[in-house]
C-alpha cells in the first residue's frame, strides 16, 4: 500500500501513522543498536530513527555507511517526542538511497565564508541558509502584500535602460546593437513617476544594478529594490509610508519566523519587536550637530558612510528617519526645499543596531525649467531625459516615493554580519560566481 508523502513541515498531522518522507542525510549518529539519522527535505529536519530490531541486517548496516546529502527515500511511523525541536522523530522500518553522495564538500566542521560562498550552491542546503532564504520570501511577499492592499498597482520597471538615474559614476553598460549603449536599471523610480502620473499610486519591484567599487558589507552590484510613486504626495507623507511599510514588514516576519530566527540565526528579536511607527525624525543638520557631540568629526555637506549611519542609529531603540540632505550630495532630480534651497526634500531611514541605510527617497522637483537646469547642472544629456521632461510639461503634480533595499533589510531582520548571505546568488565586485 502506498504511503502517504508527507513534507516535514506538515508532520504534527500524521502522529502515529506510517508516511514517506523524501530528501537528504544531513548528519547522522550511532550508538550500537540505533542509527540516528537528521533528514532533511527544505521544510524541516526530522531525526529518523533505526532500531536494529526493527529492520532487515542490510538495511541496518547501509543507514550506518550512508554519506552526507545523500538522497532517500525513508518509510516509518510518526513519534512524538518532546526532546526534538520539531516536537516529532520518525521510527524508520524502511528507506531507500535514491543517490548516495560521497565528499561532500561542506562538513559540519568550520569552514571559512571564502569557501562557502565558493560552495553557495551547496552552502543554500545549510538549515541557516535555508532560513535566511524563507525569511527573504515572507519579506518580499510582505511588501507585496503591504502595497496591494494599499491601493498601488504593481508596474515593472525595464532594467535595460537609456540613462543614469542615480549619477553615473555606477552604470553598468551594455552594447545594445545600433543604438549604442545602454545600460543595466539603478532604479526603476523615473518610470514609476511616469506611473503614478497614469495610476496616482504605482511601485515596482524588481533587480537592480550598481557598479559601485565598494566592498563593504552593504553593498551588493545586483540588489533587489522596491520601489513605491505616488502622485500629489509630499516628503512628509513619503516618511509616513517608509515607517508604516518597514514595521508591516517586520511584524510580519516576527510573526512567521520568530522562532527560528531566535533558535536558529542567535537574533534577539526583542529589538525588531520595538520596531513601531511612528520613527523619531531628524534632519540632515540635527545629524550632523548630534555627531560632532558623539565626538565624530563630520561637517555639514559631508555625506553620511556607515560609521556614521551607525552613530546616529545607536541613539534609537527603533529606525530613524533623517531628512533634508544638502542638495549637493543628491541625485538631479531631488526637489529643494522651498524654505531652503541648500537642502533637498529627500530623506533617508537608517536600520538600528549599525545595518545602515535600508530606504533612501523623497519628494521630486515638478518644475520643468527648474529640472531642466538641474539635469544641465549634473552634466547629464538632455536628450535621454526628454519623455521624463513630458512629465512635468503636462499635468505635473507634487510628487514622491522612495526605493528599500531587499538585502540590507534581510540583513538586518536576521541580524547578518554580510549582505552576501541575504541573496541566493550574491554579485559583489570580486564574485560573480557560483
Ligand atoms: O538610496 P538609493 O540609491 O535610492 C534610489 O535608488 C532611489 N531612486 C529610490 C527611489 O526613490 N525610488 O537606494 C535605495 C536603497 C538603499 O537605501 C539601500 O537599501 C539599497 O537601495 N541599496 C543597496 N543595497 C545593496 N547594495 C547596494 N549597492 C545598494 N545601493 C542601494
Ligand atoms: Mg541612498
Amino acid at each position: 500500500m502506498a504511503l502517504p508523502v508527507v513534507r516535514i513541515a506538515d508532520i504534527a498531522q500524521y502522529e502515529n501513522q506510517d508516511v514517506e518522507l523524501r530528501g537528504w542525510l544531513y548528519s547522522r549518529r550511532s550508538s550500537g543498536k540505533l542509527h540516528f539519522l537528521q533528514l532533511r527535505d527544505g521544510s524541516g529536519i526530522i531525526q529518523a530513527v533505526v532500531f536494529k530490531g526493527d529492520v532487515s541486517p542490510e538495511l541496518f548496516t547501509q543507514a550506518d555507511h550512508l554519506g552526507q546529502e545523500t538522497s532517500l527515500l525513508v518509510r516509518g511511523t510518526v513519534r512524538k517526542d518532546a526532546r526534538s525541536p520539531l516536537g516529532f522523530e520518525l521510527g524508520v522500518k524502511d528507506l531507500q538511497v535514491v543517490h548516495a553522495a560521497d565528499g561532500y564538500p561542506i562538513t559540519p566542521k568550520e569552514h571559512g565564508v571564502a569557501y562557502l560562498m565558493e560552495n553557495r550552491h551547496l552552502w543554500l542546503r545549510s538549515t541557516r541558509q535555508n532560513v535566511i532564504l524563507r525569511v527573504r520570501a515572507t519579506v518580499v511577499k510582505a511588501i507585496r502584500d503591504f502595497f496591494d492592499n494599499d491601493g498601488f498597482t504593481l508596474v515593472d520597471a525595464p532594467i535595460f535602460t537609456p540613462a543614469a538615474c542615480e549619477g553615473t559614476s555606477t552604470l553598468f553598460e551594455v552594447p545594445y546593437f545600433d543604438l549604442g549603449q545602454a545600460y543595466l536599471t539603478q532604479s526603476g523610480q523615473l518610470y514609476m513617476e511616469a506611473a503614478a502620473m497614469a495610476l496616482g499610486k504605482a511601485y515596482c519591484f524588481g533587480p537592480t544594478f550598481r557598479a559601485e567599487k565598494s566592498k563593504t558589507r552593504r553593498h551588493l552590484t545586483e540588489f533587489w529594490m522596491v520601489e513605491p510613486e505616488v502622485a500629489y504626495m509630499t516628503l512628509e507623507e513619503d516618511m509616513v509610508l517608509a515607517e508604516r511599510l518597514v514595521s508591516s514588514v517586520v511584524q510580519r516576519v516576527l510573526e512567521k519566523h520568530g522562532a527560528e530566527l531566535k533558535g536558529v540565526l542567535e537574533r534577539d528579536t526583542s529589538k525588531l519587536e520595538a520596531v513601531k511607527a511612528p520613527f523619531p525624525r531628524i534632519t540632515y543638520s540635527e545629524a550632523i550637530e548630534r555627531l560632532q557631540k558623539a565626538g565624530h568629526p563630520a561637517q555639514w555637506g559631508d555625506d553620511f558612510g556607515g560609521d556614521e549611519e551607525t552613530v546616529l542609529a545607536n541613539q534609537f531603540d527603533r529606525p530613524v528617519i533623517v531628512h533634508r540632505y544638502p542638495t549637493d550630495l543628491k541625485a538631479f532630480y531631488f526637489k529643494r526645499d522651498p524654505a531652503n534651497p541648500k537642502v533637498a526634500l529627500g530623506m533617508d531611514v537608517l536600520a538600528p543596531e549599525g545595518y545602515g541605510e535600508i530606504i533612501g527617497g523623497g519628494q521630486r522637483e515638478d518644475d520643468l525649467a527648474t529640472l531642466e537646469a538641474r539635469i544641465e547642472e549634473h552634466h547629464l544629456p538632455k536628450e535621454a531625459f526628454g519623455w521624463y521632461l513630458d512629465l512635468r510639461r503636462y499635468g505635473s503634480v507634487p510628487h514622491a516615493g522612495f526605493g528599500l533595499g531587499v538585502e540590507r533589510t534581510v540583513g538586518w531582520l536576521c541580524g547578518l554580519h554580510h549582505v552576501r548571505e541575504t541573496i541566493p546568488f550574491a554579485r559583489m565586485m570580486e564574485r560573480i560566481t557560483p
